[in-house]
């Protein structure tokens, strides 16, 4: 860097801001002086242009589709490691070694089990709840349970407790499925790993056991692992703006899954499913591309489109690739893939997408997967938020850690005065 501050020219004065880079050569200007050098505040609305935190987690650069999560790109996470591996490289730093690997995979299997109490409260829901009201109501809950989880004590066990929050909301999940289908539900089971775990306790059945195919487990593995993180995103800011008011972890994880279920964010994998079906009926992908083009319509393409980046999203492209290697290798033909295909064909050579840069992103083939999979889609953003645990605790880590202040940000009131 060749300045080491920006100069604001404001009422005559002349005021130095810092200038502040990152380990990949971001420039920010560090704004914390400036109210009280001039009284002035900066505003920024939906954060389209503030970084909120010193984050050594995940980089993204949106301009030319990178993604890495602790400086390894995620198409090298997705071919060499497991979604645990994954989960522990983002929890602390690096990859496990075996020992390492050994111990958080004993310390997952230790603390699947709900508590039985717990079971009840599903019995409770109306049956057409959506799970993911579900899973913020039942991790919060967890809290009553371990009610001695303050944000002190979570500095010592916080291993314990980020294993307890994943392996449960695991068990969590697939107990929901099973409720809403009216099934017993299938408990975790000790010799089973991770992904082949879940997958067992969501389509076991006393009537007709579960068939364990290692396509089934590779896939799972890879799509959690391509969800695992994605710095500041609304939920992940979400976890770590509740976080800062020291919260328990439940209630912070409770607030993350909350703001994950909104179609603008993860609830887009059902939407995409939803929007193809219904492209798929009317067989006219022109008009659907024009009703997004419409300024007059609220409707987008869902699963297009994203604040950071401005080229192909580079989960989508891995996604897309292994939508149609899963579909192949299955034996599976969903003719709602060549809906998918003809729409992002038909949209990327459009000039108002051209022009806005909009490109597919993770959602957009990732339905499709979980469709082969035989996941409902309302559990696609489920499957989204269970991938998303190790990225929320691992922020939420990394902000506890550094002391931060409670997030409070400023205002320009535009309100009543007494005179008016
Ligand atoms: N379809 C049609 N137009 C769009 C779309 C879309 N999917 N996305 C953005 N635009 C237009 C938007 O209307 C605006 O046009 P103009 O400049 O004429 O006003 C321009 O592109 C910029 O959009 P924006 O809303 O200002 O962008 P944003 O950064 O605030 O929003 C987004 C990002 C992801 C919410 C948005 O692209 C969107 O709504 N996409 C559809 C929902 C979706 O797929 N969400 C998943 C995001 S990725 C995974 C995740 O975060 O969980």
């Amino acid at each position: 860097m060749t300045k080491e501050f920006a100069t604001l020219n404001y009422d005559g004065k002349e005021i130095k801001l810092p200038l502040v880079v990152g380990t990949e050569g971001e420039v920010a200007i560090d704004i914390g002086t400036l109210r009280k050098e001039t009284g002035m505040v900066t505003i920024d609305p939906s954060f389209m242009n503030t970084a909120a935190c010193f984050s050594k987690i995940t980089f993204i650069d949106g301009e030319k589709g990178v993604l890495r999560y602790r400086g390894i790109p995620v198409d090298e996470l997705v071919e060499k490691t497991r979604f645990i591996e994954t989960a522990y490289l983002l929890l602390h730093g690096k990859l496990p070694n075996e020992d390492q690997g050994n111990k958080f995979s004993t310390l997952l299997t230790e603390n699947s089990l709900l508590h039985e109490d717990m079971r009840h409260f599903f019995d409770r829901f109306p049956r057409g709840a959506h799970p993911m009201s579900i899973m913020a109501t039942m991790v919060n809950a967890l809290s009553t349970f371990y009610p001695n989880v303050d944000t002190l004590s979570l500095r010592e066990a916080v291993d314990t407790s980020a294993a307890r929050i994943i392996s449960t909301f695991r068990t969590l999940a697939a107990f929901a499925y099973k409720r809403s289908i009216g099934e017993p539900v299938v408990y975790p089971r000790h010799d089973l790993p991770f992904c082949a775990n879940f997958l067992n306790m969501m389509f076991d059945s006393p009537v007709k056991p579960y068939e364990m195919k290692p396509e089934m487990v590779r896939i799972l593995n890879s799509l959690l692992i391509l969800h695992a993180d994605h710095e500041q995103n609304c939920s992940t800011t979400a976890v770590r703006t509740v976080g800062s008011a020291q919260v328990n972890l439940y209630a912070t994880i409770s607030a993350g899954i909350a703001a994950l279920s909104g179609p603008l964010h993860g609830g887009a994998n059902q939407a995409v499913v939803d929007m193809l079906n219904r492209i798929a009926k009317d067989g006219n992908v022109k008009k659907y591309i024009d009703k997004a083009k419409d300024k007059n319509s609220s409707f987008r393409l869902m699963g297009f489109g994203h604040r950071v980046y401005k080229t192909y999203d580079p989960r989508a492209k891995i996604i897309k690739q292994q939508c149609h290697d899963f579909l192949d290798v299955m034996n599976m033909d969903d003719p709602m893939l060549n809906v998918a295909r003809e729409l992002e064909e038909e949209a990327l050579k459009d000039e108002y997408f051209i022009k806005r840069n909009l490109y597919p992103n993770v959602d957009f083939y990732s339905g499709i997967i979980y469709r082969a999979m035989g996941i409902p889609e309302n559990m696609f953003t489920v499957m989204f938020a269970l991938a998303r645990l190790p990225g929320w605790i691992a922020h939420w880590k990394e902000m506890i850690k550094s002391n931060s202040k409670i997030t409070r940000p400023r205002q320009i009131y535009i309100g009543k005065t007494p005179k008016n």
